[in-house]
């Protein structure tokens, strides 16, 4: 066969007419893709489904009675996991048809498989890629105890065996960088060939593409795979060239396609054992057939061969064949033998034993008092060391220096397998630049001390190489020995050394144990690093040459840990140089923790550290926050810290003393608010603002009565429960008390009155008067109406221009008080302006005031008029214990500052803006998003089941904040139906960042949970 036949093309009236003839089967005819075969879908009028197969008959006819025969047998063996023969009424399985211009064409009519092809499925879960390695196992093992006799197959380019012909065929159609890949896989399969061949052979499928697999719900709601067609490539070869075919074709599309090949081929060891040889050669099995499947499909185009089934799988191949190549082939291959339970590298159990076993020389002198030696926390949560937040290399130095001193240590370990979050250059990116996780986890152990202190060989060898690898963040001068062992040859890697001390090295020189080989250097000469040797052990090259990775991404650090085994088996420090990730905690936290404090996301993350917009886990993945308003002006923002640690260290008491900050704060506050609000009580938090508030409307009313919004949110003591309608009347909840009405929610997307309605705002607002009538009949005196400028539990809500000012006079014309819970958007959030109650032109009488102000340190306030102060002011002392304290007020005063210095209401008003465009950009080609709404860096997403019914679909917006999880994006959903992506992130929030998301999440609606929800259950 060869890539320019082309499948039949006979008419569909003859096929209609031979169906009938020779089968007795009616019904209409749809044509569906072939790559050699021309083939139908027959629907009868009953509704039964058949797949009509006309080959042509060039197709040598004992290779399709051998195919006939054996999906008639397998059909049966594999549980109809391969769909059956229908038999011919003459009892054929294969009819041969003569048309009208004396042509031969062969007939065969298939059961019909009901499914997805895999090919469709996205995304392709863990579980279905395992349930396809399982499938195969049990396919490779029937078709294994089959006889192996298929008829020989003469110029059969799809076989396996071909890759390398094909490839070498193709090189001269193809450009430059994609000749480069092909060569190298070209190289990779002609080296592993002896391999390979000298496995056993059995029949094969030869062809279990994604188009020939198909994928359907089971008993309990999973996609799994539910039949294999086309068995017209099936020939005899070695049963792991099925295994790699499902591979390179499963592994389409994926995010980590090796994360991918590794789940598949746990499924299939887990159902029939592998040997090692054959998951060696694995990985350039399934690299050669997508470079066969690239190199078919640019002859194809060479030959001016244009159909699109033909060319189908193209740019996704040869995407995934340069993420493959991208791995070290080690590492890649590692990956699978760790999914079958083996270790990464086949040497390093023995070479471990040996090391145990040996004694080596000191590589620095170990100072004799222990107590001189110790390990410098550089973990990403390291509170102390956490070295490059900015890029200077003498403060990161004087810092691990200092703490050397501080702690009596003469020398300092880093450990081995630590997390860090300090590796900021290009060359420590993740996998093709992936931005959930970069090059983190270090290989080696890290001794910190005195540059120029003298480094020894700890065992004899000879010198491999002496190299500088200069660019910045390297390890600049750089050694790598190569040593014996019974397992082999190994290597000892030693970086960041003085040049001057590593001059006189020559790769080949022997070097005996114990000998002086060189000196610790100083930066930046060093890579620009503290001054400290990098010790790393080495069980396998991986042609890289002078240099070795130093550190790994986290999903594949066991996998390194393997190839790279403890360096202390040779330093021998008497430490715990290895890092231990913490474990545990989500039980610990269970046992003290009160149970309805709940944790975001179905698999919780560990946060540790944050900076910016950024938040970093335990393994110092990043994640992109767009939900935290808290951290307003970024994560740990060093102006902020600095401040607080600054006054902590001088002074922090209570307001009943003389204090500048707190009456410069006030002022700052004051003048950002309109006339007559200027008079600022200070407290802990959001909660304790509006309790505050609401006393004091009560005292200056006299009244009790509080009309509140339906959604609305304003904190956790009993008191606000009582007037939150999201928590009242939500799970758990119990009635309000009588003096609470609830006025209805100015919901424009869904709400009682819409858009299409010109008087909603006044409507919505007459709600809010209705509400004080209801009180007033009952007894209930007004005092105040509580509401969010623009609502956030309610569902990222704005409500229509003209609502809060009209709102307010009804609630004034009923006597009571207007407090504006500015909780959520005020500080310059909206873009427009400081506060919401702004952006409808209203003016409260009471302003509440929390989360962002402190950027995380618990602060909040009340602002009002001097009016109500003074009436609060009845003779009972108002005091919070905290509320106003020199450390909570110069943390403050920084957010104002940086607020203004960064311009970052600016920031919010364009950057919030060209997100809103684009999310509605996304609205307009992803029908289940409703609406889009808010402004500034306050904004929501609103997910519907359909625009027309406007239910809302919880589960979609449960779905995309947990696939964006995944993909290194945090969102919460809220909304009293849970149905509404909110999204304020810290108003450090770039425009790239905003892309980010958009790109993102346009990606995971296209998946079929969202986009075909008939297909996949979430949570697989
Ligand atoms: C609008 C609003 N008001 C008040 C509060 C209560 O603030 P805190 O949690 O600081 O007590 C919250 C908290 O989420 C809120 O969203």
């Amino acid at each position: 066969m060869t890539y320019l036949q082309e499948p039949p093309k006979l008419s569909e009236s003859e096929v209609s007419y031979s169906v009938q003839e020779y089968y007795g089967l009616e019904g209409t005819l749809h044509p569906l893709p072939g790559d050699r075969d021309q083939n139908f879908l027959l629907k009868s009028p009953e509704g039964q489904k058949h797949v009509v197969k006309v080959s042509s008959l060039d197709e040598v006819q004992e290779i399709l009675e051998f195919e006939t025969e054996m999906i008639t047998r397998l059909s049966n063996d594999t549980n109809g996991l391969i769909p059956s023969v229908i038999p011919a009424i003459s009892g054929t399985s294969l009819v041969t048809h003569e048309n009208e211009q004396g042509h031969h064409y062969q007939l065969r009519i298939l059961e019909f498989l009901p499914g997805t092809l895999l090919a469709e499925i996205n995304p392709r879960s863990d579980a279905l890629l395992m349930n396809l390695g399982e499938r195969m196992a049990e396919l490779g093992s029937v078709l294994g105890a089959y006889p192996d006799h298929p008829p020989p197959r003469i110029n059969f380019e799809w076989a396996l065996g071909q890759a390398g012909n094909i490839m070498e065929k193709s090189l001269s159609v193809l450009d430059s960088p994609r000749r480069a890949l092909i060569e190298l896989t070209l190289k990779d399969f002609r080296d592993n060939e002896r391999e390979f061949l000298g496995l056993g052979s059995q029949i094969i499928h030869g062809d279990v593409n994604d188009h020939n697999v198909l994928v359907s719900l089971n008993e309990e709601n999973h996609a799994r795979i539910s039949g294999i067609i086309d068995l017209g490539d099936a020939h005899s070869a070695p049963r792991v060239f099925d295994l790699a075919i499902a591979i390179a074709y499963g592994i389409l599309g994926t995010a980590d396609p090796l994360l991918a090949a590794s789940e598949i081929t746990r499924g299939y060891y887990a159902e029939q054992p592998l040997l090692e040889i054959e998951i060696n050669v694995l990985l350039t099995l399934v690299c050669a057939r997508l470079g066969q499947s690239v190199c078919i499909a640019s002859l194809r185009r060479h030959h001016g061969d244009t159909d699109p089934y033909h060319l189908i799988s193209e740019a996704d191949a040869w995407k995934t064949l340069s993420l493959l190549a991208a791995i070290p082939r080690q590492i890649s291959s590692g990956t699978l033998r760790q999914a079958c339970g083996l270790e990464a590298c086949s040497q390093s159990a023995q070479l471990r034993k040996w090391l145990v076993s040996e004694d080596f020389k000191d590589v620095i002198a170990v100072p004799e008092n222990p107590n001189a030696l110790g390990i410098l926390d550089l973990s990403i949560s390291s509170p102390e060391l956490t070295g490059r937040d900015s890029d200077d290399t003498a403060d990161f130095s004087n810092r691990v220096f200092q703490k050397m001193r501080s702690d009596g240590l003469t020398l300092g370990i880093g450990r081995f397998m630590e997390p860090r979050g300090f590796y900021l250059a290009d060359e420590f990116e993740g996998r093709s630049g992936d931005p959930l996780e970069r090059r983190t986890i270090h290989l080696g152990i890290d001794v910190f001390q005195e540059p120029g202190t003298e480094i020894h060989a700890p065992l004899a060898g000879r010198v491999h190489t002496v190299r500088d690898n200069k660019n910045r963040l390297d390890y600049g001068p750089t050694v790598i020995l190569e040593h014996s062992a019974p397992s082999g040859l190994f290597w000892t890697l030693y970086g960041h050394l003085e040049k001057a001390s590593v001059e006189n090295l020559k790769t080949g020189d022997s070097i005996d144990a114990g000998q002086p080989i060189a000196r610790i250097g100083t930066y930046p000469e060093n890579g620009d690093w503290p001054p400290h040797l990098h010790f790393q052990i080495i069980t396998d090259l991986m042609g890289f040459e002078g240099n070795f990775p130093g550190v790994a991404v986290p999903r594949d650090r066991t996998v390194w840990e393997s190839f790279c085994p403890d360096p202390n088996l040779i330093l021998n420090l008497p430490l715990e140089t290895t890092y231990e990730e913490p474990s545990g905690l989500y039980e610990r936290r269970k046992r003290v923790l009160s149970p309805n404090l709940s944790l975001s996301y179905e698999t919780p993350v560990h946060i540790v550290r944050g900076k910016g917009s950024y938040l970093f886990d335990v393994l110092g993945r990043s994640y992109l926050d767009c939900v935290n308003n808290i951290a307003h002006v970024g994560h740990e923002h060093p102006h902020v810290v600095a401040a607080g640690q600054q006054q902590m260290g001088v002074l922090n008491t209570n307001s009943r003393y003389l204090h500048g900050a707190i009456i410069e704060y006030a002022e700052r506050l004051s003048k950002l608010f309109p006339e007559p609000l200027s008079v600022c009580l200070f407290v802990n938090s959001g909660s304790e603002a509006n309790e505050l508030a609401l006393r004091m409307a009560r005292t200056y009313t006299g009244g009790t009565g509080i009309a509140v919004l339906e959604g609305g949110y304003h904190g956790n003591t009993r008191g606000l429960i009582d007037v939150s309608h999201y928590k009242f009347a939500g799970s758990g909840g119990h009635a309000p008390p009588s003096w609470t009405r609830t006025a209805l929610v100015p919901d424009e997307f869904r709400g009682r009155y819409r858009r299409d309605d010109p008087s909603r705002a006044t409507l919505y607002a007459a709600d809010v008067g209705e509400a004080f009538r209801q009180l007033d009949s009952e007894g209930h005196h007004p005092a105040a109406f509580l509401s969010e400028s623009l609502l956030s539990c309610a569902g990222q809500i704005e409500p229509p221009q003209g609502y809060l000012t009209a709102a307010y006079e009804h609630a004034r014309a009923a006597g009571a008080l207007c407090i504006a819970d500015e909780v959520q958007v005020g500080f310059g959030r909206l873009g427009s302006h400081m506060w919401g109650f702004e952006t409808q032109g209203a003016l409260p009488d009471i302003v509440t005031l929390g989360k962002p102000m402190g950027n995380g340190h618990p602060i909040g306030a009340v602002v009002t008029t001097r009016e109500i102060a003074e009436a609060f002011d009845n003779g009972m002392e108002f005091f919070s214990s905290f509320g106003g304290n020199p450390v909570s007020t110069v943390i403050a005063i920084a957010v104002l500052d940086i607020l203004k210095d960064e311009k970052l209401q600016d920031n919010a008003m364009t950057v919030g803006a060209a997100l809103k465009t684009g999310l509605d950009t996304l609205m307009r080609s992803h029908g289940c998003i409703g609406d889009v709404r808010g402004r500034g860096l306050f904004l929501g997403v609103e997910f519907v089941n359909s625009r027309e019914a406007l239910a809302p679909a919880p589960d979609i917006a449960h779905y995309v904040v947990e696939h964006l999880k995944k993909r290194g994006i945090l969102l919460g959903s809220d909304g009293p139906d849970h149905n509404v992506i909110k999204i304020k992130p810290p108003m450090s929030f770039s425009g790239s960042d905003a892309d980010r998301v958009i790109n993102e999440l346009d990606q995971v609606l296209v998946h079929d949970f969202v986009h075909d929800r008939s297909l996949i259950q979430p949570k697989d």
